[in-house]
């Protein structure tokens, strides 16, 4: 192969290869016994093509004795220098001088770092004349190999130089390219000079060199490959121009390199954006595992997954995964304060050609964002109860929801006669008066006050909500048994015959009067142990048809002679009753009792007063009245 020369040979042109030193000196000369060649004058070799004339040569070696260190010189024959591996040979105007590392007759010595020596003056015959040509060539051995490469050169080769000195440069390449000190920095390459060295340091994986993927138990690692050069001129009283080139591939092997996630998601936003990288050509994604879901990467799109390939300017790549918060694959968690945080957890699967491994690489990433609406109430009395909206919100429900201190489910909704209807965004529930998870607040003239709370509790967080809405139901007339005894009672005389001031009215005992009264209405509110009240301690109640004995207080609004009483259990805990006059279908055998919605005369003052929402206690009280 021939090739022509870029640029024309200086004339000391060495080159360190990976295996070899050589030098190729042109002949000029120092003379000895010279009569008639004038120093630094060309020659023509004549032992080009002779192997005569190259049989008379010797080789002079220069170099440090073992034990004293002086300097020693060893004269060879040329083909005894040939047999310790040294190639020795002529071109036209050159003597060259080749060699493998290690060889015999050189030594090491340290200029900063270690450099190898082979000190070297080849003697030949011209004509009358011995004629002698430096043949000595110098590199340095080792690089250091980590993270970076870490490439070392001395300033000056001492042992290849005469003073004066005169540094003409240095240049690093690239497979042979020099490399312009802008793209070496624009690549990370440094070039220092320190302590009498010259230091290249190139990062591992900077562009200009190969990359190459290996995957060992799921340990994602690479190898580094780059194949530099670097020349140094240097000028000296020797010779004009020494050219020294040194050509190293250099290996990183099997760096653990853990792909990097770039996070750029802004909350704000509301979407998940991560990249994965940086990977060389090499390495190419399959699909991705995403919320346990295998995702091939041509579904993505379809599932609302925005996947895609990102080229770095440095030649390798990514990829880009964005997933909006409100995505299924997307976990939340409700931290509370209106707060919570979206986590993604996604598996990348990756093939490595050519030998089609496969990496998987997990990443989890997460955001709290305060963007919760809660679920909220919104109630209204209706002419049955009270109507209550509950709003979702936009969170998972992990709530529970509690009326009157009852824990919602069908159990109450069917205990209470709920009437319930579920929408997209809402529950809407009217809970009917007198049922279950009601609270009494009082009665008045206006009527009864009831009032319902539904409070909102979140299971994790005990994050609680409380809504109480109060209504008032007008009622005309109504019997409230109160756990603590005491007795409300609200009658309307509108169609008492004669009519009746109801200021007048009274209890058993004159001295209780109504404690308000309109122009129809009045409302007497006292306890069992007061007012001439009367009581049943002791109540026979084989014949009711009931398991449990009552006790039952008694009073009588006396002008009117209606009977009010309140129906307790003997032992056992006292609860709220209401009674209203209305509701009550006619028992059999109380058909003398209750004259329902017909106009009430004076002959109807016996009327059953106390009917209920609880039935057996509703009869208990019918019997009662009737027998009085
Ligand atoms: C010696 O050879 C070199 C390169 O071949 C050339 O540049 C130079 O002029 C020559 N010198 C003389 C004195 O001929
Ligand atoms: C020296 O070089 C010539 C020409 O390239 C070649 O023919 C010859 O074999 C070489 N001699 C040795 C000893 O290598
Ligand atoms: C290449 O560029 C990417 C993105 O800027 C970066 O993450 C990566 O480290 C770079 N690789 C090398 C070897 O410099
Ligand atoms: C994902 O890729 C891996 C490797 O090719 C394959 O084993 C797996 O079945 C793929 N899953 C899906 C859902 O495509
Ligand atoms: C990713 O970015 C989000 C939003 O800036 C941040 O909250 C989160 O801590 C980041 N890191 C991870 C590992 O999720
Ligand atoms: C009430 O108490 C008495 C005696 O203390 C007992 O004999 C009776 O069984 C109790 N009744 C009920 C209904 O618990």
């Amino acid at each position: 192969l021939t090739c022509l020369l870029q640029q024309p040979w200086s004339p000391r042109e060495m080159v360190c290869e990976e295996n070899y030193m050589e030098v190729k000196s042109i002949a000029v000369c120092e003379i000895e016994n010279a009569l008639e060649v004038i120093p630094g004058t060309n020659l023509t070799l004549s032992a080009q093509g002779s192997e005569a004339g190259l049989r008379e040569w010797r080789v002079v070696f220069r170099l440090p004795h073992q034990e004293t260190g002086a300097m020693k010189e060893e004269t060879v024959p040329v083909q005894m220098a040939h047999l310790l591996g040294y190639h020795v040979n002529t071109t036209q105007s050159r003597i060259l001088l080749r060699c493998a590392y290690g060889s015999r007759l050189s030594y090491t010595v340290q200029m900063g770092i270690d450099v190898e020596v082979v000190t070297a003056m080849v003697l030949y015959k011209h004509q009358w004349m011995i004629l002698k040509v430096d043949t000595s060539v110098a590199c340095p051995t080792r690089t250091l190999e980590g993270s970076h490469v870490v490439w070392s050169f001395p300033q000056v080769f001492s042992a290849l130089v005469q003073p004066p000195f005169g540094n003409r440069g240095v240049r690093v390449g690239i497979e042979n390219h020099f490399l312009s000190d802008c793209l070496a920095n624009q690549r990370g390459y440094q070039v220092l000079e320190r302590g009498g060295t010259v230091e290249i340091q190139v990062p591992f994986g900077a562009e200009g060199g190969l990359l190459k993927s290996h995957v060992n138990n799921n340990q994602y690692s690479q190898s580094y490959f780059i194949d530099l050069f670097y020349l140094h001129q240097w000028q000296d009283a020797q010779w004009t121009l020494t050219q020294q080139r040194t050509f190293r591939p250099l290996y990183l092997v099997q760096l653990p390199r853990t792909p990097v996630l770039i996070n750029n998601t802004v909350p704000a936003e509301g979407v998940f954006s991560l990249i994965l990288g940086a990977f060389p050509h090499d390495v190419s994604l399959v699909n991705i595992t995403v919320g346990g879901h295998p995702v091939a990467w041509v579904e993505a799109d379809g599932l609302g997954l925005k996947l895609s390939h990102v080229p770095f300017p440095n030649g390798t790549h990514g990829y880009l995964l964005e997933v909006p918060f409100p995505h299924p694959v997307v976990s939340q968690k409700y931290l509370g304060d209106q707060y919570r945080k979206y986590t993604l957890s996604v598996v990348f699967s990756f093939i490595i050609s050519p030998q089609a491994q496969l990496y998987h690489h997990t990443a989890t990433v997460e955001s709290d964002v305060q963007d919760v609406v809660l679920p909220s109430v919104e109630a209204r009395c209706t002419q049955r109860g009270v109507q209550l909206l509950l709003h979702y919100g936009n969170i998972d429900w992990q709530w529970e929801v509690y009326v009157g201190g009852l824990r919602l489910d069908w159990e109450l909704v069917e205990l209470g006669g709920y009437t319930v209807s579920a929408q997209v965004d809402h529950l809407s529930m009217e809970v009917p008066l007198y049922s279950p998870g009601m609270t009494y607040e009082g009665l008045g003239l206006q009527g009864l006050a009831v009032s319902v709370q539904m409070t909102i509790k979140h299971k994790d967080t005990g994050e609680e909500q409380i809504h109480t809405h109060q209504c008032v139901f007008p009622v005309r007339e109504l019997l409230v048994c109160l756990p603590d005894g005491e007795m409300v009672v609200l009658i309307d005389m509108s169609s008492v015959v004669p009519p009746v001031d109801p200021k007048w009215v009274t209890l058993l005992d004159p001295a209780c009067g109504p404690l308000f009264t309109d122009g129809t209405q009045a409302l007497f509110s006292f306890n069992v142990d007061s007012c001439g009240t009367m009581k049943v301690v002791s109540w026979t109640c084989s014949h009711l048809d009931i398991n449990k004995c009552f006790k039952c207080s008694y009073n009588l609004i006396a002008s009117l002679e209606i009977p009010v009483g309140c129906v307790h259990p003997a032992n056992g805990t006292r609860t709220l009753g209401i009674y209203q006059p209305h509701s009550l279908p006619p028992l059999p055998h109380a058909s003398h009792s209750r004259k329902s919605r017909t106009p009430r005369s004076a002959r109807a003052r016996k009327r059953p007063f106390w009917i209920g929402q609880s039935d057996s206690l509703a009869r208990l009280a019918l019997e009662l009245t009737g027998d009085f």
